[in-house]
């Protein structure tokens, strides 16, 4: 059962498409603090200012009346799920997480906002339910961080929607969930295959050369990035000509091996007479004003830029006719960066800076004068008064940015997504970007930004997965083997491992150590793993493809299976992948192995290769599991079948029509699945033609539609 209920006049996010007529009484559940009521106390310190670099000088501080407070008292054994993307485990609870889109580059423990804003969570246990805060502001989720029984949500500006949702389990509650919000982006399926990017291709040849060489070292591949140095001076929709002057035929050529091209797109348009999208912006009014209606200028990659007003539907149009350029060049996949809108300074907070060095030149700095200069150049990224600077047109009404911050991102992707639905009708296009709200789902994916090669932050992506899809973005994943710092070839191969199941299966680095894999000693451990996630694309894009349609999860906590199995709610690093497996990656370093729980018997294979694996019948309980470093193990539920084919090395070499089938079926058992496939890039998904019935009986399998083969 969903509930909406609304405070105040907030603004539309378009979040929802069809919402439910609004329910006049007062919310359940929760104890409401209106503005001007006293606060509650366990609210405690004010803790959208927690983190000092984000320190929102007079906004927030002193002011807390203003706002609007939830608070729900939790029972000891809750758990806490939902947040999307926030740092922090599985459940939420015991931190404050705040949705305030940040361009944040180290994802340490005590970060309290990354890129996205995703105001949904489930209370699961003594009663479950979820909620959703319909809201285009700045919001903190305290989890019982200050006080543990307490889960006090705070809005920064008093209008808001916000929708009860009641159901049996957390699973009952995030189909209603995402039943509400619609259906989530599906990609083409060449994007499920591997992916290789990094900061630091910049011409022509170098993209050649990493096709050569995965080609050669006869890793699959299907996708190489480009990062902003294939523009011309970081402009947006455009491509160097003197590093790229070959551009159409490089993309051609790649095309032919089966490589699609995926350039960046960022979000600021480079102040420059002469670059058509400016001069275009310009002249048709489509850049965000300041208080005195200019254009407002920030500094970003390129310098000084101006952000389009994508709040205006005719802006967003205009913004999405954009990728028409690159399109016509074949590019059929974007990805969307510094949407938050990332700031590096403007001229306001710099001239402040200066004016402090100006003063202090020549004396001797102390204790206050040493920080107070260093925290003026230290907080000139993102510093939330220059989000106070700029105004967007929302119905025709001038709206300070910081009350709409977090639709940003959101809508600048929902531009591209719109426009591809118009631009390539016939052929999805692939899109995920950095920041994201929910109802940006239904048209892009997401990445998590930049994490570091950290052992904690492959947890953390293992962590993220399912709360990041409880919001509806299924095709998702972080950047591979660590954004930053160096990694090293036991972390890189555990991270693959884990990979091998996440939707976007994206190597990405800025490190100074190359990470392409034919750049590690055991090169045949890289190929191996990589083939392995080919040979399983049947049955992921089948279970991502399903879980689009029914709304449901391809990333499940064990608690969304096993309802009743107390275990199962604590469990935060194994995840069921679609309906049939389960996954234990490891994820400490220097591990040889690792304890799993099977919350029923299942069966394990543990694979070192697509054809050399053992196989194991487990009991329930739990069981230590030798893993080497080369090897990766799937747990298959009972009366389930994982379907593979032979990889190749790209996915349009694959042969979807042959399949081997992978199952847990005992002797004289029958067992059923259905396989969603398609042609890839088809947009009438839900045809009945693409669902094929598999059946496997007396230790034989059959499909009336395609090759099948038992094996294990
Ligand atoms: C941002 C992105 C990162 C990209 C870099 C350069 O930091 O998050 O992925 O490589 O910008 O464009």
């Amino acid at each position: 059962m969903i509930t909406r209920y609304r405070y105040g006049t907030p603004i539309e996010t378009d979040a929802i498409p069809q919402k439910p007529a609004v329910c006049e009484e007062p919310v359940r559940h929760f104890a409401v603090h209106l503005p001007g009521e006293p606060v509650p106390e366990a609210a405690g310190p004010d803790r959208t200012v927690k983190n000092p670099s984000l320190a929102d000088d007079g906004i927030t501080a002193g002011k807390r009346a203003d706002k609007l407070f939830f608070s729900y008292t939790m029972a000891k054994d809750d758990i806490v799920l939902g947040l999307g993307e926030q740092m922090g485990g599985i459940n939420k609870r015991n931190f404050t997480y705040i949705s305030r889109c940040m361009d944040n580059d180290r994802h340490t423990e005590d970060r309290t906002s990354l890129y996205s804003a995703h105001n949904f969570l489930i209370v699961d246990g003594a009663r479950t339910f979820g909620v959703f805060f319909d809201y285009a502001g700045i919001i903190s989720f305290d989890v019982g961080e200050t006080d543990c029984d307490e889960l006090v949500v705070t809005l920064d500006d008093p209008n808001a929607d916000l929708y009860l949702i009641e159901g049996e389990s957390p699973e009952s509650v995030v189909l209603q969930f995402r039943a509400l919000i619609g259906r989530s982006y599906i990609p083409p399926k060449w994007a499920f295959g591997y992916q290789q990017s990094r900061w630091g291709y910049r011409t022509e040849e170098d993209f050649r050369d990493i096709a050569r060489r995965y080609r050669d070292a006869r890793i699959p591949l299907d996708a190489i990035y480009m990062d902003i140095d294939y523009m011309d001076e970081y402009e947006s929709f455009t491509v160097s000509p003197e590093r790229f002057p070959h551009f159409d035929e490089l993309v051609s050529d790649m095309r032919d091996q089966g490589v699609h091209l995926v350039p960046i797109i960022d979000a600021g348009i480079k102040v420059k007479p002469g670059y058509r999208v400016y001069e275009e912006g310009v002249a048709q009014n489509r850049f965000c004003k300041d208080e005195d209606g200019e254009n407002f200028t920030c500094g970003v990659w390129p310098g000084h830029c101006h952000f389009v007003d994508v709040l205006d539907p005719d802006n967003r149009r205009w913004f999405g006719d954009q990728y028409q350029v690159l399109l016509d060049r074949g590019i059929d996949g974007f990805w969307n960066d510094m949407n938050e809108p990332s700031i590096f300074y403007t001229e306001q907070r710099l001239n402040e800076a200066y004016g402090m060095v100006d003063d202090l030149r020549g004396g001797e700095l102390d204790l206050n004068t040493y920080f107070a200069m260093k925290d003026a150049f230290g907080s000139l990224s993102n510093n939330p008064a220059d989000y106070r600077l700029f105004y967007h047109n929302v119905n025709g009404r001038k709206v300070r940015h910081d009350k709409v911050h977090n639709l940003y991102g959101y809508n600048l992707s929902r531009a591209a997504g719109e426009a591809f639905e118009r631009l390539s009708p016939d052929k999805r296009v692939l899109l995920f970007s950095r920041s994201s709200m929910i109802g940006m789902h239904r048209v892009s994916g997401i990445w998590t930004g930049d994490n570091m090669a950290w052992w904690s932050h492959l947890k953390l992506s293992v962590c993220q997965m399912p709360n990041i899809q409880m919001c509806g973005f299924l095709y998702t994943g972080s950047d591979l083997g660590g954004f930053g710092s160096d990694t090293d070839e036991e972390l890189m191969t555990r991270w693959l491992e884990f990979a091998a199941f996440v939707p976007l299966m994206r190597n990405h680095s800025s490190s100074q150590r190359a990470q392409e894999l034919d750049c590690f000693k055991n090169v045949d451990a890289m190929r191996r793993i990589v083939e392995l996630r080919y040979a399983l694309i049947p049955y992921l894009y089948s279970e991502f493809v399903k879980a689009a349609l029914a709304g449901d999860l391809y990333f499940k906590p064990l608690s969304f299976v096993w309802e009743d199995d107390a275990r199962c709610r604590r469990i935060e690093d194994q995840l069921m992948v679609g309906e049939s497996a389960m996954i234990a990656p490891v994820i400490e370093k220097n591990a040889r192995g690792r304890y799993v729980y099977l919350p029923e018997p299942m069966r394990m294979v543990r694979f070192r290769g697509v054809d050399d694996y053992d196989v194991a019948d487990l009991s329930a309980g739990d069981h230590w599991v030798d893993l080497e470093l080369d090897e990766l193990a799937i747990f298959i539920r009972p009366g389930h079948m994982v379907p593979m084919a032979d990889p190749a090395q790209t996915t349009r070499d694959m042969d979807f029509g042959r399949l081997h089938i992978l199952a847990n079926v005992g002797a004289g058992e029958t067992a059923s699945y259905t396989l969603y496939d398609d042609d890839g890039y088809t947009r009438d998904i839900d045809e009945p033609e693409h669902f094929h019935a598999i059946a496997v009986e007396n230790g034989r399998a059959s499909c009336a539609t395609k090759q099948v083969d038992l094996i294990g």
